[in-house]
């Protein structure tokens, strides 16, 4: 066949053969990657995700401050076991306001995605305290040094600038009341309306049960609101993209 032979000469030039190679490849990385500059959309918009309140904002950084993803994954994937386990499939929106993401492969302890609301409070703070209190095989190290730590919500404001820098559409507002916002989430005595307001499904509560906002209130929020605010009762996934 001619065009086999054609391609011995091909095999047998090292230097011709680098340059077809690189050829190949970048035509092939091109029509991968190129469309996506061009669509307005990559990830479909869904009802419900809204980007964090201060508080589970704080919650987050104190999260990847301690290595918590070292362990757990938050994302679940689109297959029969993990769905029975964890509940729906993870999908990409729900992650778009997370700088960096926190998606993971390593599974030490479950996936956390979907956490939220599937303990109370005074199990998190707990568990938090000694995982082996509550499951006795656990391998999770104790963090009951975290109610000990107060904050002070004093570089909130600069924590939301930040992540309006990469992308998070925190509006003047929102900036503006981030201090206010942070406090009064642990306060449900407190004037919380414009704070939910501004962050739709926002949870009010004492999260560690004592006075002060502490770093586990803050973890707490945050572990309590995951996988919570799309509602896949009447969620539909967009066919037309
Ligand atoms: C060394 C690995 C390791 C680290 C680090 C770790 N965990 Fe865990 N985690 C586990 C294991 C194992 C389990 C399952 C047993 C249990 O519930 O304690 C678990 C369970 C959990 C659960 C219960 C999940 C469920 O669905 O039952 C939560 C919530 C949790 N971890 C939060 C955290 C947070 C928050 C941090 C960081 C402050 C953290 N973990 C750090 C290993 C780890």
């Amino acid at each position: 066949m001619a065009i086999l032979d054609k391609h011995a000469v091909l095999e047998k030039n090292v230097t011709l053969l680098a340059i077809f190679a690189f050829l190949v490849v970048t035509v092939g990385g091109i029509v991968q990657i190129a469309p996506l500059f061009w669509l307005e959309n990559t990830i479909e918009d869904v009802e419900g995700v809204r980007p964090y309140s201060p508080l589970e904002l704080a919650g987050r950084d104190i999260y990847i401050r301690e290595g918590c993803y070292v362990c757990h994954s938050q994302m679940i994937r689109p297959m029969r076991d993990e769905v029975e386990r964890y509940g729906h499939y993870s999908l990409a929106a729900e992650s778009k306001y997370d700088h960096p993401f926190q998606w993971g492969s390593k599974r030490t302890g479950p996936d956390l995605a979907r956490v939220g609301g599937r303990y109370s409070d005074d199990w998190h703070v707990d568990h938090l305290r000694d995982p082996q209190s509550v499951v006795p095989e656990s391998v999770m190290p104790k963090y009951g040094f975290l109610e000990n730590r107060l904050m002070d919500g004093r570089y909130i404001e600069d924590l939301l600038r930040t992540h309006r820098m990469v992308g998070v559409p925190y509006t003047d507002e929102m900036i503006a009341n981030a201090r206010a916002d942070f406090a009064v989430q642990v306060d449900p005595d407190g004037a919380w309306d414009d704070m939910v307001e501004r962050y739709p499904g926002a949870q009010v509560r004492n999260f560690d049960g004592q006075p002060g906002i502490s770093e586990a209130d803050a973890l707490i929020a945050y572990l309590q609101m995951l996988g919570t605010l799309v509602d896949f009762s009447t969620f539909t996934p967009d066919a037309s993209r």
